[in-house]
């Protein structure tokens, strides 16, 4: 496995596996690789000669009060992870290596930006949409696989793909959980204890409302949401910033009958953590 910080050289790697005619699975993580990430990588082992995955903070996506200076960051025990999955290059730039200081270019996906996480985190998903136009500038892959876990970012990066006719096959991999039903994240590192196990209680509370639902128990978009911000409310230390119901294909929030394809979506403030989750319903 070979570990590359440089742009052309990322590049000239690619290029060459190209006119080889192997294919290429990219995984773009921001680092603190957990189990989420694994299940993505062995994906991509699976269906590609080579392997690339990328380890960049992305400064873009991050607002001026969020936590950039505080993301983790244990790039060696990361490697090690790549290593041992079968990973055939670490991309792992710097940000002056990625954002020139007279970088002016960015990528946005109007509308679907806005909404959900955007209406908190402003400018966040032009950040994303910005850095995996490079990453796929640079690693030119034939797939590129995201988890289910950030549905919203899933979603405009394959509008993305669509509108503007990138090259690359986008694979959506199913969320990986805690025995207790948190999903994986990087920032659950951050969690004390306690805060730790209120968190698996949010993934509960949707199971238990999914269950609702189909005994036909709770039918409108409204009740399942108030349902669940009733219940968050009883978790104290919980905090809700939103919880919504979106059609799974447009995200436009559904309201009154709930109709098919619908999914949760749902974003917690635990203690100065912030978790996001979402369920199809
Ligand atoms: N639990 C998970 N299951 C499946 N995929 C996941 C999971 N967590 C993250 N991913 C995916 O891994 C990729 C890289 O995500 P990222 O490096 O931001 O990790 P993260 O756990 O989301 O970190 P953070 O919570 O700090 O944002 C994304 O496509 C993301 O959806
Ligand atoms: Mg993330």
């Amino acid at each position: 496995m070979k570990i590359i910080h440089k742009i052309p050289e990322m590049q000239k790697i690619t290029k060459k596996l190209h006119s080889a005619n192997k294919t290429i699975g990219l995984v773009p993580t921001m680092g603190a690789l957990h189990g989420g990430h694994i299940s993505l990588i062995q994906r991509a082992r699976k269906e590609n000669d080579c392997v690339i995955v990328s380890i960049f903070v992305n400064p873009t996506q991050f607002g001026p009060n969020e936590d950039y200076l505080r993301y983790p960051r244990p790039f060696n025990k990361d490697v090690r992870m790549c290593k041992k999955y079968g990973v055939n290059y670490v991309f792992a730039p710097t940000p002056k290596e990625m954002y020139d200081i007279n970088h002016l270019s960015y990528v946005t996906v109007e509308k679907l930006s806005n909404i959900l996480c955007g209406e908190f985190r402003q400018g966040h998903f032009r950040g994303v949409t910005t850095v995996v136009t490079k990453l796929f500038n640079i690693t030119q892959p034939d797939r590129a696989y995201f988890g289910e876990k950030d549905y919203q970012q899933l979603m405009i990066i394959q509008k993305m793909v669509n509108d503007l006719n990138f090259p690359v096959k986008i694979i959506p991999c199913p969320t990986i959980r805690e025995n207790d039903g948190l999903a994986l994240s990087s920032r659950n590192l951050c969690l004390s204890k306690n805060e730790r196990i209120r968190a698996g209680k949010i993934y509960r509370i949707l199971l238990r409302v999914k269950k609702l639902f189909h005994e036909k128990k709770l039918l409108s978009a409204d009740k399942i949401v108030n349902y669940i911000k009733n219940e968050i409310r009883r978790v104290p230390g919980l905090r809700i910033q939103y919880v919504k119901i979106c059609n799974s294909k447009t995200l436009d929030e559904i309201k009154g009958k709930l109709y098919s394809p619908a999914r949760i979506l749902i974003a917690v403030w635990d203690g100065k953590t912030r978790l996001i989750d979402n369920i199809e319903i």
